[in-house]
């Protein structure tokens, strides 16, 4: 699975999407070091500090399969990451992240490029 075609799978389930409040759809897809498949959406709240972005969506779901940090080889979002989904692609140690910028390109970079200096405990 190339990045473009992760990209692809982003692009697809971001039409699933629960955004009513923003209208902004969101959506990830990640491919482990197993080669496994996994995608999430954005899901909003009435509640807005509740709602959950499309990254975290999609690494929760691939935690619940049993997948850890370091097990996922790549990411494709939709969209640039928020400041809080940079710190979940460090947690889970991720080798590339491919994101669609609000300029409609479409880049490629390591977790450290997009987060430096992060935190750790
Ligand atoms: N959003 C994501 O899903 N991922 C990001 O990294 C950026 C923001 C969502 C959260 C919210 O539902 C909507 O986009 C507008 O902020």
């Amino acid at each position: 699975m190339t990045d473009d075609e992760l990209l692809a799978r982003a692009d697809a389930v971001a039409a699933n999407a629960y955004a009513p409040y923003s209208n902004f759809h969101v959506g990830a897809a990640i491919l482990t070091r197993d080669g496994r498949v996994f995608e999430g959406v954005n899901v909003e709240n009435a509640a807005y500090p509740l709602g959950i972005c499309a990254e975290r969506t999609v690494l929760s779901s691939a935690a619940t399969a049993g997948v850890r940090p370091g097990d996922v080889e790549a990411i494709a979002i939709t969209a640039s990451p928020c400041g809080g989904c940079r710190q979940w692609l460090h947690e889970w140690r991720l080798d590339r992240v491919t994101y669609r910028r609000a300029s409609g390109d479409v880049v490629t970079h390591t977790v450290d490029e997009i987060l430096p200096d992060s935190f750790d405990l």
